[in-house]
């Protein structure tokens, strides 16, 4: 089962209100949320995280793990594991198998670039494709919830959104 949002895209105007998005994503999450991130560089992946982790009771990220391919943030309400699989690329299943432990973990877990590992991600989980648009401030975001943990979220994240 599915939930979708197109044919509306959600529409997210500056970096402020992509923040504001991310963080009621940290205060509707709930454990063992995989949330795939998606859109090119600069499309607002790492500044939602950032909000995500707010929402979740942490600092904001304020870089991503693009070298270590995965940061831990613990002390919040849930565990986030923030990655950053932009270096990975079509590689290396060995590293791969070690981001089971965070996908299938009681965190959150946030992943750009994450159709790069798309044949090894769970089943449940939120889908988000960013998109840029002629307006510099402006971000289209494509939102599809797999399963039954991803939709109920995803369902409380956009009520609270258009609220
Ligand atoms: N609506 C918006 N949402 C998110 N970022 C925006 C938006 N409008 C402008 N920006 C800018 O785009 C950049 C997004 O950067 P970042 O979040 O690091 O992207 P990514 O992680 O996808 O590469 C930031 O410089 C931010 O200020
Ligand atoms: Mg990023």
């Amino acid at each position: 089962m599915d939930m979708r949002t197109d044919p509306q895209p959600i529409v997210v105007q500056g970096e402020q209100a992509m923040r504001q998005f991310g963080r009621i994503g940290g205060e509707v999450a709930r454990g063992g949320l995989v949330l795939c991130l998606d859109g090119s560089l600069g499309a607002g992946k790492t500044t939602l995280v950032s909000g995500l982790a707010v929402g979740l009771g942490l600092q904001a990220i304020t870089q991503s793990p693009t070298f270590t391919l995965i940061a831990e943030y613990a002390g919040g309400r849930l565990p986030l594991y923030h990655m950053d699989l932009y270096r990975l690329a079509q590689e290396a299943p060995r590293e791969i198998q070690l981001l089971d432990e965070y996908l299938y973990g009681d965190g959150v877990c946030a992943i750009e670039w994450a159709t790069w590992i798309e044949g090894w991600l769970p089943d449940d989980r939120i889908e988000f494709a960013i998109r840029k648009t002629d307006d510099p401030e402006t971000r289209l975001i494509k939102a599809i919830g797999h399963g039954n943990l991803a939709m109920g979220v995803l369902r409380n994240w956009i009520d609270r959104w258009s609220f």
